[in-house]
């Protein structure tokens, strides 16, 4: 069985702590999506760990993990962080696959990307992971793939920088090359994890562009990033939070304004810890936003939702979440393409009461309080989606499931 899990928001929605979860009962994970921009916290027996390209089920010391296709590989980066997993005590080795399609990062890129950036009327705040210069490059024909490493006409037309940088990772790429069409294949009546990274709303189709990033994070990307068939994807979870964050710029129609809310806003971010795994940043916050997170269910074919943080609220008397926008007088509920149109956007509010309670050992769903499942119940009904997985802390046990995942 395959089972996808990404981003329903504007990526940190809790994925790489869900996909370690979820990852007990399948043999493989593989990611699709991005690169070094991500940074997916995994958290177990109070023990912390931020994975940016090695796959969330790698903790485990039975399963393979394999980075996908519409995966973007920084070499050096890559190796630091398993560098990292083995001072950890997590031995990798012969478990970590990599697409021989994956697209590789070379060092000038993530100067062209920062550069690119900074030169930019309207800059998107890239994580200046060299990510779009990748993906361009990509699009444009000419980047250079795990598979064209021992291409030796190609080889030959790298620079001499790009090529003394490759080749202390040649040989270690190499061996980790795999022809993931024909893995999963072959593993097709097993339990295989698809590990999103950055959201639906990031994504370079349907996400806000241009502030997106450059890869396909949509549940579509998970089929073309991991050398199977959309027919192949049998259940796919949306990932979201309680409330709405965002790192970077462009538009978010409930972000709390920093004149009227900034209490609010500073409760959420110190409580919720929205600061960037990758980059540090403090993570824009907002009121749940129902308009984008039901688009962001109908545009992947969200089967089930996946509800984290939802503990942030413990202690709030009254929740509000973003049912409509009003724009220039008009209330709208589909989500706009237009940026103009989304920065004019105000978000109309609606009022949930509090549960005023601590959540974070709650272990199923009838436990909660009734005023918090009342506020699921909403988003349910809202987004014509089941909430399936509960999330009340950032701890592997901090979860529950709703129904059975798993077939087999
Ligand atoms: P990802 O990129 O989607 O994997 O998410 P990040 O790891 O970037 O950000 C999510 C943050 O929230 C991490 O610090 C997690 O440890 C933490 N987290 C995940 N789920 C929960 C939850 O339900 N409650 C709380 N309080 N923290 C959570
Ligand atoms: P995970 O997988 C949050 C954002 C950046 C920027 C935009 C483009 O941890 O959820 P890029 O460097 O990709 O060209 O930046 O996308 N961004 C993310 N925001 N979580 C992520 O990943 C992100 N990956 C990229 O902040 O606004
Ligand atoms: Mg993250």
């Amino acid at each position: 069985m395959n089972v996808v899990v990404m981003g329903a928001q504007w990526g940190d929605e809790g994925k790489g702590k869900i996909v370690d979860y979820l990852a007990q009962d399948a043999k493989y994970v593989v990611r699709f999506a991005g690169g070094a921009n991500a940074g997916h916290t995994i958290v177990v027996d109070g023990k912390k760990y931020a994975l940016h390209q090695v796959p969330s089920g790698i903790l485990y010391p039975e399963k393979s993990v394999f980075l996908g296709s519409g995966m973007v590989i920084d070499p050096e980066a890559l190796f630091k962080e398993l560098q990292m997993l083995k001072d950890n005590g997590i031995n990798w080795e012969g478990r970590v696959f990599i697409s021989d399609r994956a697209h590789l990062t070379l060092p000038g890129y993530r100067e062209m990307d920062k550069a690119r950036d900074a030169a930019r009327k309207r800059p998107i705040g890239t994580t200046g992971r060299g990510i779009g210069t990748t993906y361009s490059m990509k699009s444009e024909r000419d980047g250079i793939r795990l598979a064209d490493l021992d291409w030796d006409e190609k080889w030959n037309d790298l620079d001499d920088e790009d090529k003394k940088f490759l080749e202390q990772f040649k040989d270690k790429l190499l061996s980790m090359r795999v022809n993931i069409a024909a893995k999963m294949y072959e593993f097709r009546n097993d339990n295989i994890l698809f590990e999103g990274a950055q959201g639906a709303m990031l994504d370079l189709d349907s996400g806000t562009y241009p502030y997106v990033s450059s890869g396909a994070s949509c549940s579509a990307g998970a089929a073309t990033g991991s050398g199977i068939g959309p027919k192949a994807l049998d259940k796919i979870y949306g990932v979201f939070k309680a409330y709405e964050t965002r790192v970077g710029n462009g538009p978010m129609p409930s972000e709390f304004d920093a004149d009227t809310e900034g209490e609010l806003c500073d409760y959420v971010r110190n409580t919720g810890n929205e600061f960037g795994v990758t980059t540090g940043r403090p993570r824009r916050c907002g009121y749940l936003d129902l308009v984008a997170l039901r688009y962001a269910c109908h545009v992947n074919s969200i089967d089930n939702l996946v509800l984290t943080h939802l503990d942030i609220y413990d202690d709030m008397n009254e929740i509000e979440a973003c049912v409509a926008y009003n724009i220039d007088g008009k209330i709208v509920t589909d989500f706009p393409a237009s940026i103009p149109e989304l920065n004019r956007a105000k978000p109309v509010l609606q009022k949930f009461a509090g549960w005023k309670a601590d959540i974070t050992k709650c272990t199923s769903y009838k436990k909660l309080p009734k005023a918090a499942r009342e506020y699921v119940e909403f988003i349910e009904d809202f987004t014509g989606t089941k909430v399936g997985i509960v999330s009340v802390g950032a701890d592997r046990n901090q979860t529950f499931v709703r129904e059975k995942i798993w077939k087999a």
